[in-house]
């Protein structure tokens, strides 16, 4: 007999950029909804874009039953985001309105979210809009505020970490400068760990902005030295002093007239200021594809189940989260509009610092 629940019907979605864990997180959730509480569940595909559309399938455990070891989403995803950009919230539109609309046209109770800040945020301002709404966070950039980690983190980081690997070989056969760029616009977690694991030379995070001759000085010591390689790792949004001493719109324009992303940008300077020989590899997307890390599938599953408590004990509002080794949750408030970037005194930093890394000061 199932136990009683306040929810009878929700409906779920992921939104964002996909990421390993995600399949896990919707089983988790299901599997404790549906046999635990008994739950009816309706599947909204592609993120926000399915409730406006009305673009919805009923869920059954056949549904979700094998998908706990699959990367991506069975629900897919896209980048809607009905209340326009994170950083500012704009009035209710018609977009924001349809999505009213389809929850109390499909008797919702509850709207669960799976995705990172974008997500979360646009999660609260329908709560705040009167739907009872669950988060669940999730990014490869282990950005989101009120957590202490993402899932898809860990298995972004085993990726980053292999390549990184991979690249001093190839790095130290043909005595070359390698910079491999990873994710991670504005926060640097995943350049930062996956540098670390990976013994990187050099590190560029957003939240630290570089000068070039510094990077530059320590890689020609490095070599004098008798190293005849070095490995630099770049976090997609890394950018120098002189960028971070400009207003946004500049920097945009700035960049497009480059039109380089920040891992050649760097490689380029590198080779032009020392002579050393340079490489530059992106990963991209290889980052969030693929099967989740037993971290992460532990993780999503335990956010997962967490979310169906929270629904059959009616504590809408809430996003599920990690906080120091226990599950719990936050006010659904906490993430909106913000980014959680890598503190500069962070203790891996230090440590970076420590074995010799430069983090491009
Ligand atoms: O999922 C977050 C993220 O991986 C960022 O690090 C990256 O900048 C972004 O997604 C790019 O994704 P897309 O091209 O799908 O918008």
């Amino acid at each position: 007999m199932a136990i009683h629940s306040i929810t009878r019907r929700f409906g779920i979605l992921t939104a964002g950029g996909d990421c390993p864990g995600l399949n896990a997180a919707i089983r988790g959730v299901c599997r404790a909804a549906h046999d635990r509480y008994g739950m009816e569940i309706i599947g909204i595909k592609n993120g926000f874009r399915g409730l406006i559309d009305e673009d919805v399938k009923v869920l059954k455990p056949e549904d979700f039953s094998g998908i706990l070891t699959r990367g991506g989403t069975i629900l897919g995803s896209s980048r809607e985001k009905p209340f326009g950009p994170t950083e500012k919230a704009e009035p209710v539109n018609e977009k924001v309105s349809a999505i009213i609309e389809t929850y109390s046209k499909l008797e919702l109770d509850c709207l669960v979210v799976l995705g990172g800040n974008g997500t979360n945020t646009t999660g609260y301002r329908l709560s705040r809009e009167g739907l009872n709404v669950v988060g669940l966070p999730k990014t490869i950039d282990n950005d989101i505020f009120g957590t202490d980690r993402t899932f898809g983190f860990h298995s972004a980081l085993a990726i980053g970490t292999e390549a990184i690997d991979r690249l001093h070989t190839t790095a130290e056969s043909h005595s070359r400068v390698i910079v491999v760029e990873l994710m991670g616009h504005k926060a640097g977690w995943l350049a930062l760990y996956a540098g670390v694991a990976g013994g990187g030379d050099v590190i560029l995070i957003p939240e630290i902005p570089y000068d070039i001759k510094a990077i530059a000085h320590h890689l020609e010591k490095r070599s004098k030295s008798g190293k005849n390689f070095s490995i630099v790792v770049v976090a997609e949004g890394a950018m120098s002093i002189e960028e971070a001493g400009m207003d946004k719109k500049d920097r945009k324009r700035y960049r497009q007239e480059i039109g380089l992303s920040a891992g050649y940008r760097i490689a380029q300077e590198i080779e032009e200021r020392t002579g050393l020989e340079t490489r530059a590899t992106v990963l991209g997307y290889v980052q969030r594809g693929g099967i989740p890390s037993a971290s992460d599938r532990v993780l999503a599953t335990s956010l997962g189940t967490a979310a169906a408590d929270i629904m059959a004990n009616g504590k809408y509002g809430r996003m599920v989260a990690l906080l120091g080794n226990d599950i719990g949750s936050v006010d659904l408030s906490i993430p909106e509009g913000k980014v959680r970037h890598v503190p500069t005194d962070h203790f891996m930093i230090d440590s970076a610092k420590a074995v010799g890394t430069c983090m491009g000061e």
